[in-house]
């Protein structure tokens, strides 16, 4: 039997809210179904609300599912939340600065969460050392964090999800917000608690050039489902044969109309997105060869008098991927 480092059984969660007296129900997350092995890097891609935070808050205990459970290191999260919290390690990039003491250093500030993790005081402080040197924080360590660049937050961070040295993280968009420098910077660490500590990492993005190149497997999310579960050899096949431009259309008074004219190009395989901004509409489209459509487009959109602003090649989104995986009946 192979033993997983985070198994869920038809892992639900449906937020019923109120908006102007109207009941919404929202099925975040919806009868995923996912095994990550011990010391895999996993990684999980989708658009805004496909349910990627709430799927890490159910695995963090911090939220209970509504249906099905799941198993982090071997414990349930419903009846063994206090064993699963000591294994697991979290991250959630998009409030992960605030969640630092700024008027504190960061030795500090990691001695403050090993007290809050009962992690003993001489264990903590050797382990505090050593996870000083691995983020390279040595000599800044009586630094106080509010004069730290931001990747140095990022990383007195991570340094924070390891004090109690558990063997899985779970890290919801690291690399949000982040400039490009520290991105990567945080991706070469993400890599390294994987290879040298062999740490289980599942790490959440929007992403897929990021997911494509850290994971060894990728589960795509959309609408609360789990719609491919795959080797990333398998979104980069997808990616290579996708072909984008993305043309901006000014003072357009009928949509439909433009849509239909994008539609009757030869060149246009298919329209992706349209985008309605209050200066322009903007439209995707899945094209052969960007470079010939470019120019077709661009005359065909004159002749018909639309101001077109901008046409470029773009590369390839998830929106793309959605749309092949539909017209191939996979979702
Ligand atoms: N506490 C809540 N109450 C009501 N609805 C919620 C709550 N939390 C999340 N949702 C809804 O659940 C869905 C999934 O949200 P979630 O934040 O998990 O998505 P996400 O994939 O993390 O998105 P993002 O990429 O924007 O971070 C969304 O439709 C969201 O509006
Ligand atoms: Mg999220």
């Amino acid at each position: 039997m192979v033993d997983y480092a985070v198994e869920t059984i038809d892992l639900t969660k449906i937020f019923e809210s109120k908006e102007d007296g109207i009941k919404r129900i929202v099925r975040a997350v919806d009868h995923v179904n996912i095994k990550v092995k011990k010391g895999e890097f996993f990684g999980l891609l989708g658009p805004n609300g496909a349910g990627k935070t709430t799927l890490i808050k159910m695995l963090c205990t911090i939220i209970l599912p509504t249906e099905g459970t799941a198993k982090v290191n071997g414990y349930d999260i419903i009846r063994e939340s206090v064993k699963v919290r000591s294994s697991i390690g979290w991250f959630h990039g998009e409030t992960g600065g605030r969640s630092l003491y700024w008027r504190l250093n960061a030795e500090d500030n990691l001695r403050f969460y090993a007290y809050l993790q009962n992690v003993p005081k001489d264990v903590a402080e050797k382990r505090i050392d050593a996870l000083l040197e691995f983020f390279d924080l040595t000599k800044d360590r009586k630094k106080l964090v509010k004069d730290y660049s931001t990747g140095m937050k990022v990383r007195v961070m991570l340094a924070r999800a390891l004090l109690h040295n558990p063997p899985i993280l779970l890290m919801d968009e690291p690399t949000i917000g982040l400039d490009t420098v520290s991105a990567v910077e945080t991706r070469n660490l993400l890599k390294a608690l994987n290879k040298e500590l062999g740490k289980t990492i599942v790490f959440t993005s929007h992403n897929m050039f990021e997911v494509e190149q850290l994971c060894e497997r990728i589960a795509i999310m959309k609408n609360g489902r789990i719609i491919v579960d795959a080797h990333p050899s398998v979104l980069r096949d997808m990616l290579r044969d996708i072909r984008a431009v993305e043309v901006e259309v000014r003072n357009v008074d009928n949509i439909d109309r433009l849509r239909s004219v994008l539609s009757s190009i030869d060149v246009v395989n298919r329209i992706v997105e349209v985008k309605n901004d209050p200066i322009a509409i903007s439209v995707r489209l899945q094209v052969d060869d960007e470079y010939e459509a470019i120019h077709i487009i661009a005359d065909r959109l004159y002749s018909y008098g639309f101001k077109l602003s901008s046409i470029r090649r773009s590369e390839p989104s998830l929106e793309d991927i959605f749309v092949k995986l539909a017209r191939e009946g996979a979702v």
